[in-house]
């Protein structure tokens, strides 16, 4: 495997009159890749029917003859203002009724047939005319980003009752499905089913995560239309840049249809704006980001893309969107591009190649300040791009320099499952104030990080888990036959729990109490959510917070509540853990069943966190102070790479 990297560019924001010099300059740099066109719908249909090529064929032409590789973007995520005045009810509508105006980006409902219908014609009309010119391609950009997938519109309440239609067959199959008895909620026809906002309280909980799935799989469709149109039209690879914790749609379904998963990472806004930790572990990486929330997305999706994936925008210093923008430390691009390597990405492109000065994002950092001149992460990308070179002889490098361009990613020894059906049924139905499916599997994510493990994210459908010594499920509400049956059978050591198995697939409650599984004599009787302020301790260490389950079984407590009820309980290799769990308790817990497992926990000082790959064994360094790791030291927010 070769690791390349690219960065993203507007030439339809810049003078034409300095492509060729941008494009040699990127040469230089070392870079590989450039993707374009994602956002420029405007310039090359100015009017609607009048399709302006010039331009963009010369940008095609002077980047690709300087030795580029071009990624083609989709215009889709920027509809034209003439576009509103052709389907006016095209906009989708946020949960108050109200439609998401013109005058910034992603304004159109996945439901909406009309806009659909000109996203064909686009699309086929870049396919025919790029298809055979460009190396891979872009769909859209960032499905949901902005809170998208959800809308409120007609088109989509239209679009909801047809899919309800479809998959109930009747409407009594529907009602049954709900439980439309409570509260005199029974339809008498599909017809009568409206979107589940604006009802007088909570709607059911039913109705609000079969809406999630429609719009999870509308989104899918829209992608698929694209996807059919260039596959006809081009033998590149199609892509789709997804974003950070955005978990409004199903990346596995979509991912499905591709042949590359690529995301965007943006450390230090994500920090800020959506891993929400607390107030002093953002202070201590303010300039680093996050230790874990981007390495729990390489590994996503790598999952996502079946193994091929990229890193599609690469902040490369402030951002311009999250509450607070601050600079990266010195060196951290270089440190954010090696991570993502080290889990396996292919690919890592940067965000912007020039800032740009006017609009929303001129406050938001390029390779280039808009005068021309490198900015500071300039020198991390031509220090990364002698590193990546295979020319560059590997004796001639200082032992913590990475080298080498061609490693695999290896299979690691525990699987963590993340599937988004089960966010949408914790969104359905939370019973605690802030209590989120994806900050519990994150959670276990980074126990997993400090005791030294690599981790796979897997899909929730039980395909190799035979593949793995410990398989960590949390949240997962409901099991899919597949992977229940794969629990069962499979010789891996498993830690379920809290809230796994308990409902059914339209999220009523299962009876008999879940998880239910062969081989583990468990059933959660009572959940109970916690206040902040009132944790319940287990004993030896550590305490569950947010959520508790009582348990009734014969499966043998091997961790207790200080009154002496179980907090979690086992039968042979299969385990389940009543609450959420603190740091502390999650340390003792997976230290645990790693070690039944026969994996070894390697606990890492704070910030510090480590990735195998086939080859390479990778420490990243967090901390803004050097640290020392069994005799290494680890420079200070740096990488240090070995060979195996
Ligand atoms: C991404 C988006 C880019 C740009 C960037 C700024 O979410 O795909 O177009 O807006 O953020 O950080």
């Amino acid at each position: 495997m070769i690791r390349t990297l690219g960065v993203c560019y507007y030439p339809e924001q810049w003078d034409e009159a300095i492509w060729s010099r941008d494009a040699a300059r990127m040469v230089d740099l070392g870079l590989t890749w450039v993707r374009i066109g994602e956002f420029a719908w405007s310039r090359i249909e100015p009017e609607p029917g009048r399709y302006d090529w010039g331009w963009l064929d010369r940008a095609v032409d002077v980047l690709t003859d300087a030795g580029l590789r071009v990624v083609m973007g989709t215009p889709t995520a920027t509809p034209p203002r003439w576009m509103l005045d052709r389907h006016p009810d095209m906009l989708a509508c946020d949960a108050d009724g109200r439609p998401r105006g013109f005058g910034s980006r992603r304004h159109y409902c996945f439901s909406h047939a009309g806009y659909a219908k000109d996203c064909d014609r686009i699309v086929t009309a870049m396919a025919d005319r790029y298809g055979h010119r460009v190396a891979a391609w872009q769909t859209d950009n960032e499905y949901g980003c902005h809170d998208t997938v959800l809308s409120y519109s007609d088109a989509a309440r239209d679009a909801f009752r047809a899919w309800l239609s479809a998959r109930y067959g009747t409407v009594a199959a529907l009602n049954d499905a709900w439980g439309n008895v409570f509260w005199s909620m029974e339809y008498s026809s599909f017809d009568q089913v409206d979107l589940p906002n604006l009802t007088v309280t909570e709607p059911n909980p039913a109705h609000g995560l079969a809406f999630r799935r429609f719009s999870s799989d509308q989104v899918r469709a829209f992608n698929a239309r694209q996807v059919a149109i260039l596959r006809a039209r081009t033998p590149a690879p199609l892509a789709h840049n997804y974003m950070g914790r955005v978990t409004d749609f199903d990346h596995y379904a979509v991912g499905d249809d591709l042949d590359i998963a690529s995301w965007d990472s943006y450390p230090l806004g994500f920090l800020e704006d959506r891993v929400g930790a607390d107030p002093a572990h953002q202070a201590a990486y303010a300039r680093q980001g996050d230790p874990d929330f981007q390495a729990f997305h390489h590994d996503l999706y790598r999952t996502v893309g079946r193994g091929r994936w990229w890193v599609m925008e690469q902040q490369p210093g402030p951002v311009n969107w999250a509450p607070y923008n601050p600079a990266p430390l010195p060196g951290m691009v270089r440190f954010w591009t090696w991570e993502a390597f080290a889990h396996g990405a292919e690919t890592v492109c940067y965000f912007r190649w020039r800032q740009a000065p006017f609009a929303q994002e001129q406050m938001h950092a390029g390779l280039l300040r808009s005068d021309d001149a490198p900015s500071p992460a300039w020198q991390d990308v031509a220090t990364l791009a002698e590193e990546l070179a295979p020319s560059a002889d590997p004796k001639a490098a200082p032992a913590t320099t990475p080298k080498t361009a061609a490693q695999t990613t290896s299979r690691a020894p525990v699987g963590l499952i993340f599937d988004y059906d089960a966010e949408w049924a914790w969104t359905a139905q939370p019973q605690g104030r802030g209590l989120s499916y994806f900050a519990l599997v994150l959670d276990i994510y980074r126990c997993l990080r400090r005791l030294g493990q690599s981790v796979d994210i897997l899909r929730p459908d039980g395909r190799d888990l035979q593949e793995y010594s410990l398989v960590c499920v949390p949240g997962l509400m409901h099991l899919q036959d597949g992977l229940r049956q794969a629990l069962e059978m499979v010789p891996s050591h498993v830690l379920l729990g809290p809230r796994t198995g308990v409902r059914d697939r339209e999220g009523r409650t299962a009876v008999p109490f879940g998880p239910g599984l062969a081989g583990l004599d468990a059933r959660v009787t009572l959940s109970e959510t916690l206040r902040p302020d009132t944790p319940m301790a287990v004993d030896g260490g550590g305490a569950f917070v947010g959520w508790r389950e009582a348990l009734e079984g014969a499966a043998e407590a091997c961790f207790h509540l200080a009154d002496g009820r179980p907090a979690m309980v086992e039968t042979g290799r299969l385990a389940y853990l009543a609450g959420w769990p603190d740091d502390v308790l999650a340390d003792r817990v997976l230290a645990r069943g790693l070690a039944q497992a026969g994996l070894t926990p390697e606990p890492l000082p704070p910030g510090v966190r480590r990735r195998n790959t086939a080859t390479e064994r990778f420490w990243f360094n967090h901390n803004s102070e050097e640290v020392e790791v069994s005799g290494r030291i680890l420079p200070a927010a740096g990488v240090w790479r070995e060979e195996v």
